[in-house]
């Protein structure tokens, strides 16, 4: 049994029959650079397989326990770097976390008032979602604060949650409105804002600021994105009012410390997914899966694209439904992404271009609205559009959006332009070359998706015993 970080702190406990996390660790590949993979032709994909918890809602438990009082057990946190750099960021701000390899994770939290000012930058090193949670909470915070990221994030644009947060009374500073973010917090007032593209992560901020606000504080987005931040703060205690896509939080409310479990990140899960529909033979059970149903629209999506995907919901775990899916391989289709569903899929859109790039020859897959994916951890409209024709693909690029149709594939050298949702979609692609490929800049898979090729490797096969 683990000491407690604090002595006297209330202590969660943790809940039974919780799954245990993913430990994955990155393989070398003897032959190549060391940020390079390199992808043989596989036919089918068979076997269990859970994937790391939850990015979304493993950035949301800790924050949350860190403003919590008392110290909170959280089992199955993402091992992407993405989360490790949210568990930085709280260790910035004063927070006590204690995350040994393999164990839960305990944060030891002292309210919003025992956050104390940083000594250095607050590193979210390629997460936007870290950079821009934490802007709430800092905004709030009677200090300065200085965020920054990698080269990646210093291109994403950061004005969507400067402008509220500013009108709550905030002074925040940027580089045309880009990382570092310097953040001078004060005691902030409610306001109501209407973001103009959805995102959940704007959403995120503003409450995380309006619950150290005076009086209210309401989200009214275009359309309901992830409510995993809702979830969270009703699972800490916080009463939150929700009328369709409008959230409501009243300022000054206090959170107790929990037993968290977080489920398996669907849009991981997603690279299976497309892997085996677009394999005839393929059967893969993806175990403790989160079905949240702002998630799970991607699985209506792949049915469009022929898969047979049986999902049993086994419970919830602190408001967070979770589940397996049993796919199997089958004749896939052609399929188009509606402008209206893009923001409950925006994650999973190189997974399923992956698998337009799988579908029999010249069959097709196509996105519109989905501009938000130039602004992600690379252009992935851009960066998508030269991987898949690299391999053979043909692929017509628009402002918002690409249509591909879908061509024999060859073995190449794609470069995953240091993004991890490419780095997996290559890989997933590269399957059907009928050469091998080398995916550059892998090793960024790390970022939400420690061990992806040990489990491709362990997952595929090519059928003749190889
Ligand atoms: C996220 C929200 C989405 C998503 C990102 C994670 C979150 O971003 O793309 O990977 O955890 O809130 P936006 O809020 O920019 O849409």
């Amino acid at each position: 049994m683990r000491m407690p970080v604090g002595g006297q702190a209330p202590r969660c406990v943790p809940p039974s029959g919780s799954r245990p996390a993913t430990q994955c660790y990155s393989a070398s590949v003897p032959g190549t650079p060391a940020d390079a993979v390199v992808v043989r032709p596989a036919t089918t994909v068979t076997g269990r397989v859970t994937v790391p918890g939850d990015k979304s809602i493993s950035h949301r438990y800790a924050l949350l326990a860190g403003l919590a009082h008392g110290v909170s057990t959280i089992h199955g946190y993402s091992t992407g770097a993405d989360c490790a750099a949210t568990l930085a960021c709280l260790q910035g701000l004063g927070v006590r976390v204690r995350h040994d390899p393999g164990k839960q994770l305990e944060i030891e939290g002292k309210g919003f008032e025992g956050l104390s000012r940083p000594a250095g930058i607050l590193d979210a090193a390629n997460s936007g979602t870290t950079m821009r949670l934490v802007a709430g909470i800092a905004a709030g915070r009677p200090f300065r604060s200085v965020l920054n990221g990698d080269a990646s994030l210093a291109r994403r644009p950061m004005r969507r949650v400067m402008e509220p947060l500013a009108r709550m009374g905030a002074a925040i500073a940027a580089r045309d409105g880009r990382p570092p973010l310097t953040i001078d917090g004060a005691q902030l007032h409610g306001i109501t804002h209407r973001p103009e593209v959805p995102s959940a992560q704007v959403k995120s901020a503003v409450l995380l600021a309006g619950l150290q606000a005076r009086g209210r504080t309401t989200v009214i987005e275009p359309s309901l994105t992830r409510d995993h931040t809702e979830r969270a703060l009703e699972a800490f205690g916080v009463t939150v009012e929700r009328d369709g896509a409008s959230v409501t939080v009243e300022g000054g409310q206090q959170m107790g410390c929990r037993a968290l479990t977080v489920p398996g990140d669907i849009s991981s899960a997603t690279f299976w997914i497309a892997l085996a529909v677009a394999s005839p033979g393929s059967d893969v059970q993806i175990e403790g899966v989160g079905l949240n149903p702002t998630r799970t629209k991607v699985l209506d999506i792949v049915r469009r694209a022929g898969a047979r995907i049986e999902v049993e919901v086994h419970g919830e775990a602190n408001g967070e439904p979770l589940g397996r899916l049993h796919v199997t391989g089958g004749t896939p289709r052609g399929f188009s992404i509606e402008p209206e569903e893009v923001p409950a899929v925006i994650d999973e859109i190189p997974a399923l271009a992956a698998l337009g790039a799988l579908l029999p020859e010249g069959e097709r897959m196509r996105v519109d609205g989905a501009a938000e994916l130039r602004f992600k951890e690379s252009d992935r409209i851009a960066c998508l559009a030269e991987g898949l024709r690299a391999l053979g693909t043909e692929v017509v690029e628009y402002p918002d959006g690409f249509e591909l149709v879908a061509r024999p594939l060859t073995g190449a050298t794609v470069d995953a332009c240091g993004d991890h949702r490419l780095a997996m979609a290559f890989a997933v692609a590269a399957t059907a070359a009928g050469t091998p490929s080398t995916i550059s800049g892998a090793s960024s898979v790390a970022v939400s998706y420690p061990g992806f090729f040990e489990e491709l490797a362990r997952l595929a096969s090519s059928g003749d015993g190889r």
